[in-house]
């Protein structure tokens, strides 16, 4: 049985808890995309990890954990992030493999990420600055530099010499900021390759094998639909495919292995970075959501912008991932509120619009159309049953099926590991 994990809004649905969550009942936890740009919290008996590119799988003894081919690596950051986890005694041995496949992120793409940033202020995208843009420009240009590059030192010398030659005079000439010097570049990534040489492997062989051997295989997105660069608000997106057609992409195994892919959500909506965003509450009542259910980036500690639930992107997540069950999280924050909203279609300039658009204009101008739903006073956060949820929280779980057309196989009613119950045999065909 093998599941796909990812987000179905715009990110920070918390799909590293619902991960977590999950991996105790898989063999193997693959990321397939993004990199250093995500940041998946799990809180274990009140300790918070955060973790960028390492699944999430890892905080479970005897997992495997595959870093995936669709993923950029940063691989002074990878470092980085092994010795967070070893201090906080989490073992990463042999149960860790990167993919040599893998592209890396250099410290131009970085530069040229925060560069391009600061100088475009009608194009911003709010990017957080991990260099993800211009490391997969590189890797769709053919000019990227891959993990295994960085075990051989005439590969690794030859691409930073063809990299730098047109990437020093962007930064020189149009920029106007220093070069890179290619012998400080070369000597500091061929000294990563020497310490992360024990986990850079040919992975498609032993995910090839896991399949076969009928193991549980567990997908982890990173990043959410709505920010893929295919389906996304696009230019405001991120640079892969978190959908689930990614997941394949970026790991190397096929598409007729993947049997469940749950689509993470908010019981509303968050965003970070720029872009429309129909249903954003910018008043007090979004900022109330904001203290309340804690909406700062784990990444990048940026406020959240918060909105209500937007059951058009619901739909559309459906439909571009395939998804077969939804996780529900965060819907312990919302307690107390009278009454709920739920962005059932846009009204773009007087007409009303079900599928989600793909100009950016209209979907600037989108007016959210909401339907009422009643709220619920009682804390939800000590619950384990679906049974025990007050009668209103079940009829607003019912209205996000209904609209969705998706059923929610999880719940998740607060940080703790403990705090999530599922509503289905999950690993279970
Ligand atoms: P980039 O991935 O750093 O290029 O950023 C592109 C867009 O994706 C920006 O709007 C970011 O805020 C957003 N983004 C990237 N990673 C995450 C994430 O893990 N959670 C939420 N938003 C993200």
């Amino acid at each position: 049985m093998n599941i796909v994990v990812l987000g179905a809004q715009w990110g920070d649905e918390g799909k590293g808890k619902i991960i977590d969550f999950l991996a105790e009942g898989a063999a193997v936890v693959v990321r397939y995309q993004g990199g250093n740009n995500a940041g998946h919290t799990v809180v274990i008996d009140g300790k918070k990890f955060a973790l960028r590119m390492v699944p999430s799988g890892i905080l479970h003894k005897g997992k495997k954990c595959v870093i995936g081919n669709g993923l950029v690596i940063d691989p002074k950051a990878l470092l980085e992030e092994l010795k967070y986890l070893k201090k906080n005694g989490i073992y990463t041995g042999s149960n860790l493999l990167v993919s040599e496949n893998t592209n890396v992120i250099l410290p131009y793409h970085k530069l040229l990420d925060t560069l391009n940033e600061s100088k475009s202020k009608k194009g911003k995208i709010g990017t957080t600055s991990r260099g993800i843009g211009p490391a997969y420009m590189d890797k769709m240009g053919r000019t990227g530099i891959r993990m295994v590059d960085l075990l051989n030192a005439r590969v690794l010398k030859e691409k930073l010499e063809r990299n730098l030659q047109f990437k020093n005079y962007v930064l020189k000439n149009y920029y106007r900021v220093k070069p890179f010097n290619k012998n400080v570049l070369f000597k500091e990534y061929l000294g990563y390759g020497k310490k992360l040489k024990r986990y850079i492997v040919n992975t498609f062989p032993f995910l090839y094998e896991q399949v076969l051997l009928d193991k549980n295989i567990l997908f982890e997105g990173a990043q959410g639909t709505m920010l893929d660069i295919d389906f996304g608000t696009y230019p405001f997106v991120t640079s892969s495919n978190s959908t689930s057609g990614g997941a394949c992409t970026g790991s190397g195994v096929g598409p007729n292995a993947i049997n469940k892919i749950i689509g993470v959500t908010k019981a509303y909506t968050t965003r970070v970075g720029e872009g429309p965003f129909p249903s954003e509450l910018s008043d007090d009542f979004g900022a109330m959501l904001r203290k309340k259910g804690n909406e700062y980036g784990v990444n990048t500690g940026r406020p959240r912008r918060c909105g209500w639930f937007d059951a058009v992107v619901g739909r559309y997540s459906a439909m571009v991932n395939g998804l077969t069950g939804l996780a529900v999280t965060k819907l312990d924050v919302l307690s107390g509120i009278k009454e709920l909203k739920i962005c059932v279609a846009y009204n773009i300039n007087g007409k009303i619009v079900k599928d989600f658009p793909a100009d950016m204009d209209n979907l600037a101008a989108a007016k959210p159309v909401y339907k009422t739903v009643k709220g619920w006073d009682e804390d939800l956060t000590r619950i384990n049953k679906y049974s025990e949820l007050p009668g209103n929280t079940k009829k607003y779980l019912k209205e996000i099926e209904k609209l969705t057309g998706v059923n929610i196989s999880i719940l998740s009613i607060g940080p703790e590991r403990s705090q999530t119950f599922i509503l289905d045999k999950i690993w279970k065909r």
